[in-house]
């Protein structure tokens, strides 16, 4: 089935909806026709380490400390992963940013999660930033990557509403739920190949995507 290996930093509750729609979880009936066959990691400590191995999937650590620059510790990635022969690589909380060499290697197969609704927040905080803003809005979304930090083109968002209340942290909880509804649904329409990334253009049913999908 379709290859999916996944890239993560830290708590991996994404990696963990991904496995579970891959049917990879506890429940073993198949959401959508996709495989987690990889997991690497650049922190040994990642608790995505340990959802990994309780599905029974491959992992590696390579810890970006024993680089001395981005481009060895991405090139000794490119190898490891390559290894698992992945039709998509998925970042899933991975916290490094990637060099334009790597990127380009896995051109149209590569996806990302951010939490926010991009163009909006690129970058870390992005629940504090929201609120800072003022917005009525925040979210998620999942894109391509490009070399470009945060700014590959959106596939596809969840919109939430900001509450008075809220503070970023019930805030992250919100979009941490959002994410693991979106991230999945992405991953199933690669896998089916109801989306593709053309040159300058994302199709979805054989048609241009203008906007973001919505969850
Ligand atoms: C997620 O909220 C993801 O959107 C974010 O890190 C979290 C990882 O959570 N990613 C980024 O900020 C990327 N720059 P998880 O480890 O529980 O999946």
């Amino acid at each position: 089935s379709y290859r999916a290996v996944v890239l993560v930093s830290g708590t991996g509750s994404n990696l963990q909806a991904l496995l579970d729609a891959c049917g990879q979880g506890a429940d073993h009936s198949k959401r959508i026709g996709a495989s987690v066959v990889g997991v690497l990691s650049n922190r040994a400590d990642a608790l995505a380490l340990s959802r990994a191995a309780r599905a029974g999937v491959a992992t590696e650590v390579l810890s970006h400390r024993d680089f001395s620059d981005r481009e060895g510790f991405d090139a000794a990635m490119i190898e490891r992963i390559d290894a698992w022969a992945p039709d998509v690589v998925v970042l899933a909380g991975f916290m490094r940013i990637l060099t334009p060499a790597f990127v380009a290697h896995y051109q149209g197969r590569l996806i990302n999660i951010h939490p926010s609704l991009l163009p909006k927040h690129k970058g870390l905080n992005t629940h504090q930033r929201a609120l800072d803003a003022g917005d009525s809005e925040h979210g998620c979304s999942v894109h391509f990557v490009t070399p470009e930090l945060d700014g590959g083109p959106v596939i596809a968002q969840h919109r939430l509403s900001v509450h008075q209340q809220d503070s970023a942290e019930s805030l992250a909880a919100r979009v941490h739920q959002a994410e693991h509804q979106l991230y999945p649904r992405v991953l199933g329409w690669l896998a089916s190949g109801r989306l593709q990334w053309q040159p300058e253009a994302l199709l979805f049913d054989g048609r241009a995507l203008t906007a973001a999908l919505s969850s």
